[in-house]
């Protein structure tokens, strides 16, 4: 993070008075912050006036959690106005919900957030807006990108579906705050396409933007039903595994699929009925470890895997029910490896300056085998980077992820032979 007041978009934006409800509050601030996305390449021209213009801090609640080098940390306007603007105005998340809203949950999972600015700007850009076009966002969250969406393309061209009624309100009087009252913020599930879509503005939107995140294999078709044909998908997508990228898809003519490259890598949270609520695990293992399990040795490094968010993607999309835990034991980090059928697990000891790690496996399958196969799979192919990677979704529920060209497939792998 940006902690020089020389270059720190948010160091000027402190307010005169009442900071949460000015729309001129922060004016500094917001200019220099798409300064800064447009030093960087993120902001395209074309967004640059809605960025200058939309008050980010009217999107904010009187105290939320920036997120810092250090972790995220609490912002409260009553305790300190200066560094609650300031925080509005940096390329930083602000997290605006824990635990769906839950105040005896003990603040464990971020559920709603103001996502980073670079991230909001390049999505945008990916999406590619003309004037006169209809958007479709799923996951309102506080409403931010929404009014931006709605500054350049007119209130009535933009409607968003937010899952949590609380935030869905919330959202509401932001953007009335704001001044777009016009916007159409609906409460329900946005993989549910029929949700908004009587009066939505026109049936099936030009452009589809959803701004939390889906499992490749549940990405929902439902978006097809909501992006008219010839119409572009936006959307973050992830693996169990880990990692994570923004899918970009054109809707093809026919309006029975979409396909397109990833643009980057991301890290957004996830579809609200798409979390894993992981067993116990006694559930793998209920006795002491390492139990049953087989030994062996490894020449790869599970910190080489859990370093790269890529690879992470790359495996994740080979092996969509595996996930990891990482435990740190005395100097020794365990990587743990668990299938969600819950008959299969590893560990491997990650021991620092090691040339071999020691590795046990139990149950039916292998998993460090198939993981390590399919890091090294990657590998072999060149290491190939975000863009190189592409998806494909169908009406029948195909997701396909690829390899430069839709007909180069990388998962789902090819069954395994039967014996
Ligand atoms: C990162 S926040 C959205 C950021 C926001 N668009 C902004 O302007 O910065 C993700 C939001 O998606 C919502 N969400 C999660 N699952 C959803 C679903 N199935 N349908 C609609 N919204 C969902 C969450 O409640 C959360 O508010």
């Amino acid at each position: 993070m940006n902690t020089d007041p020389a270059t720190d978009p948010g160091a000027d934006a402190a307010p005169a008075t009442d900071p949460g409800t000015s729309a001129d509050a922060g004016r500094d601030g917001r200019r220099a912050l798409a300064g800064h996305l447009a030093d960087t390449g993120v902001l395209a021209a074309a967004w640059r006036p809605a960025f200058e213009t939309v008050p980010r801090h009217l999107f904010l609640p009187p105290v939320y959690w920036e997120f810092t080098d250090a972790g995220t940390v609490e912002r409260d306007r009553a305790q300190d106005p200066a560094a609650w603007m300031a925080g509005a105005y940096r390329d930083t998340p602000a997290v605006t919900q824990w635990d769906d809203g839950d105040d005896t949950a003990g603040m464990r999972d971020f559920t709603s957030s103001l996502s980073m600015p670079t991230m909001v700007a390049s999505m945008l850009r990916d999406l590619d807006v003309h004037d006169g076009h209809l958007v479709h966002e799923i996951g309102t969250g506080p409403g931010y990108n929404a009014a931006l969406l709605a500054h350049r393309l007119g209130p009535d061209r933009v409607m968003s579906v937010e899952i949590d009624k609380t935030v869905a309100d919330t959202a509401r009087a932001n953007l009335t705050t704001a001044g777009l009252p016009g916007v159409r913020v609906v409460t329900g599930d946005g993989a549910d396409p029929t949700t908004g879509h009587e009066d939505g503005g026109g049936g099936r939107a030009d452009r589809l933007i959803a701004t939390c995140s889906s499992l490749v294999t549940d990405l929902p078709t439902g978006w097809l039903d909501l992006t008219r044909p010839g119409g572009l998908l936006v959307a973050p997508v992830t693996t169990l595994f880990g990692g994570g990228a923004i899918a970009r898809l054109r809707t093809a003519d026919h309006g029975n699929s979409a396909t397109g490259h990833f643009t980057g890598p991301c890290d957004f949270m996830r579809m609200r009925q798409q979390r894993y609520q992981a067993p116990p695990v006694d559930a793998y293992l209920p006795g002491e470890w390492p139990g049953n399990a087989t030994a062996s040795v490894t020449d790869l490094d599970p910190e080489t895997i859990g370093s790269s968010w890529l690879a992470q993607l790359a495996i994740g999309t080979r092996l969509p029910d595996l996930y990891y835990r990482r435990a740190l034991y005395q100097n020794t980090v365990t990587w743990w490896f668990f299938d969600t059928a819950v008959t299969s697990w590893a560990t491997v000891d990650s021991t620092p300056n090691a040339d071999e790690y020691d590795v046990r496996q139990s149950g039916p399958r292998r998993l460090w085998d198939e993981i390590h196969t399919a890091f090294t799979t990657w590998q072999q192919a060149g290491s190939p980077g975000w863009q190189r990677f592409g998806l494909t979704l169908t009406r029948t529920g195909e997701r396909t992820m690829w390899l430069d060209q839709p007909d180069n497939q990388w998962s789902p792998p090819p069954a395994p032979p039967t014996t």
